[in-house]
């Protein structure tokens, strides 16, 4: 008999591409002096955390890999290309080359079909990886030695409210446990976002200049220590509760339903997520954080 699946970790992921220009890793054509390092320091002592958590595949939800006619799933074993950030050309310019679990992708596809999803596997071999699943990706796992599960963002908040989003997040939550237990594997899960959203939309003539970074406005920076902190004390239900003001008044990229279907995928944790870093990419807010169930007896 097959041994059950698990989801081993969940985590925060946020992807802003300044991030992997200020890490200068030899994917990427741009280089950087410095910059972010609050949360690039949160990056590796997360990549720590998750060393001592065996997993087989991280599954990965991006807003930027936006669907507008349900939710898609890499269905193609392997990619590699160029991605480049199309506001940001200047800074990613990252050469990708890595594995899909293309079974598992179908597995949670089929189990979302049968939850009522509109869903549909991409089998183009020529598709481009969006930057944000590369993002997430390469920051929690720079090896690249994992495959693993792209899921799309269907924009159900643009196209009818935060609460269908909502409801479609965290059916697709469930349907991707129930996939991730039938299959045996031991899954990482990112949620691929940042918490409050509004932007600086001019760039200062160093990106890296941190003297020019900082959070867009005060309001948004309060709900940004709301959300931390109802995560740290376990209330990822009230989270969830409150998504729909949160994403109305901090512009948030939650908006794409990724941390409601992580955390919903995870039974909902009531037991503290570990933050490991906060700061600001061009104004907005991101934090890094993780659930871990086997650390916290869950
Ligand atoms: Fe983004």
């Amino acid at each position: 008999m097959a041994e059950v699946g698990r989801i081993v970790a969940g985590a925060l992921a946020p992807h802003p591409p300044h991030l992997v220009y200020a890490d200068n890793p030899p994917q990427n054509e741009p280089t950087a002096e410095c910059g972010w390092e609050t949360l690039r320091w949160g990056y590796e002592r997360m990549r720590k955390a998750l060393d001592a958590v065996d997993y087989d595949v991280i599954v990965v939800l991006s807003p930027h890999w936006q669907t507008y006619v349900g939710t898609h799933f890499l269905g193609v074993p392997h990619f590699k290309s160029l991605s480049v950030d199309p506001v940001f050309p200047n800074l990613f310019r990252f050469h990708y080359d890595l594995d899909v679990d293309v079974p598992l992708a179908e597995a949670i596809h089929g189990e979302a079909q049968a939850a009522g999803l509109v869903s549909k596997m991409m089998r183009n071999p020529d598709f481009r990886v969006d930057y944000g699943t590369i993002v997430s990706c390469h920051l929690t796992r720079p090896a690249w030695d994992k495959p693993i599960v792209g899921i799309s963002s269907c924009r159900s908040t643009a196209f009818y409210s935060v609460e269908v989003m909502q409801e479609q997040a965290k059916a697709l939550g469930e349907a991707t446990r129930r996939a991730i237990e039938a299959s045996g594997r031991r899954a990482l899960l990112l949620a691929s976002n940042s918490l409050s959203h509004r932007h600086f939309t001019t760039e200062s003539a160093v990106p890296e200049d941190m003297s020019q970074e900082h959070i867009m406005n005060h309001s948004q920076y309060l709900w940004d220590m709301r959300f931390i902190d109802l995560l740290r004390q376990g209330h990822a239900q009230q989270v969830i509760d409150e998504m729909p003001e949160f994403v109305s008044q901090a512009i948030s990229e939650a908006d794409a339903g990724a941390l409601t279907w992580m955390l919903q995928a995870m039974g909902v944790p009531d037991y503290p997520g570990e933050l490991f870093g906060y700061g600001t990419v061009i104004g907005t807010g991101n934090a890094v954080m993780s659930w871990i169930p086997e650390e916290q007896g869950a």
